[in-house]
């Protein structure tokens, strides 16, 4: 659905506030601690249940307040919906969607899909394989969610034999045992090295393209790096039970898809050792923006991108290249909210809603585009 309206209630540091949302890019502008983050925040939780920035409800609710309150109102194809979501410290929160209560946002079909820019993302780009293959999953989840089985299994198999592990060391178990442990990490691993060389065969024409227009020159790529070249779940099968003496020896299971990388470079160098901090955002923001188009293909709508303090060490080109082409994705119906604290560092253009966000906590706010 496309959304046009938040309201929030004693949502961190906004008593009430009433944000209307716009076709294409809404900029959300105003000073440090005026609650622009807030937000976008709020935003994010009404579309998926959960906040980008922490797990704890007590920091959700206004100082002094009991219960928060998020509303997000939108169009979809059928008419009109409403998503409400109560946070209260020390209950479960509690979802409705067009007045009916669920359990969880996540199945909700007509929720919007959203995605997040924020600067603490930017370890995506330069921390460990670990948050990458984890971005990665997700990306299969949410282009093919049917696919999300074989993730799960996979992890679960991988503890199993952990597990055994730890008790073969013990001597309480025999080394035997692991047969039937290293056939089912070898059966899930290969679907989910399947999926992901699936999902980044989608992403990667569309990473060097977008990440080129944004500016990222030198030949940007994005490339799967499995950690085992096996192409059946025999091959992975074989390769695992060949490792089961440095596993034991270690005490984990040391091969297998939960050792991949995803490369994200230019001029076939890592961003993630070569490049500056602005390439590296660019870097972030292709993937991003690639996946956005990939999914709007595959499920039909685009997620909504929530941009939070992304001009910021982008050069005056390349914020200008930005913003025509989240300007061109809102033509087709993808929705972007940026914040900046500096309404002059962002190229002006049409279709773009500007939202002052006034400083000063417990302020009553009508936030109208
Ligand atoms: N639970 C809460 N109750 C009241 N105020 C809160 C709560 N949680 C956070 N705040 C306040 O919200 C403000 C921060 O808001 P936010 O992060 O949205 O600012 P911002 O506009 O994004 O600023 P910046 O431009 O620096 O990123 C801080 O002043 C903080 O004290
Ligand atoms: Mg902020």
């Amino acid at each position: 659905m496309l959304v046009t309206k938040l309201k929030v209630r004693d949502f961190r540091s906004h008593e009430l506030a009433e944000l209307d949302v716009g076709p294409a890019i809404t900029v959300l502008h105003g000073d440090n601690g005026s609650g622009k983050t807030n937000l976008l925040e709020a935003v994010f939780i009404a579309c998926t249940g959960r906040s980008f920035r922490t797990s704890a409800d007590r920091e959700l609710v206004r100082f002094g307040a009991q219960l928060a309150r998020l509303e997000l109102y939108g169009e979809g194809p059928d008419g009109a919906h409403e998503i409400a979501v109560g946070i209260s410290p020390g209950e479960a929160r509690r979802f409705h969607v067009d007045r009916s209560p669920v359990a969880r946002l996540l199945d909700v079909e007509i929720r919007p899909l959203v995605t997040v820019f924020s600067p603490d993302r930017l370890e995506l780009v330069k921390g460990t394989p670990a948050l990458r293959r984890a971005h990665i999953d997700q990306v299969v989840c949410a282009l093919w969610p049917a696919r999300m089985a074989s993730r799960r299994s996979l992890g679960q198999a991988l503890a199993q034999r952990n597990a055994l592990l730890t008790r073969i060391r013990a001597g309480q178990a025999s080394s035997e045992s692991l047969g039937a442990w290293d056939t089912e990490v070898g059966r899930h691993g290969i679907a989910v090295m399947d999926d992901r060389r699936s999902a980044v065969a989608l992403l990667a024409p569309r990473f060097g393209e977008i990440a080129d227009s944004l500016g990222l020159d030198g030949g940007p790529e994005l490339v799967y790096r499995p950690r085992s070249l096996a192409t059946t779940a025999q091959e992975l099968t074989a390769e695992i039970t060949a490792r089961r003496a440095t596993d034991l020896d270690r005490g984990f299971s040391s091969h297998g898809p939960h050792r991949d990388d995803l490369r994200l470079a230019r001029g076939g160098r890592e961003l993630r050792s070569y490049g500056s901090q602005g390439q590296q955002r660019l870097g972030l923001l292709a993937l991003l923006l690639a996946e956005r188009e990939a999914i709007a293909d595959s499920r039909g709508r685009a997620p909504l991108l929530l941009l939070d303090d992304v001009t910021s060490e982008l050069d005056p080109e390349r914020r200008q290249r930005l913003i025509d082409l989240l300007g061109a994705q809102g033509a087709k119906g993808a929705q972007s909210i940026i914040t900046t604290t500096d309404l002059g560092q962002l190229p002006s253009r049409g279709q773009m809603e500007l939202i002052a966000v006034p400083s000063g906590v417990s302020q009553t706010t009508s936030l109208a585009a």
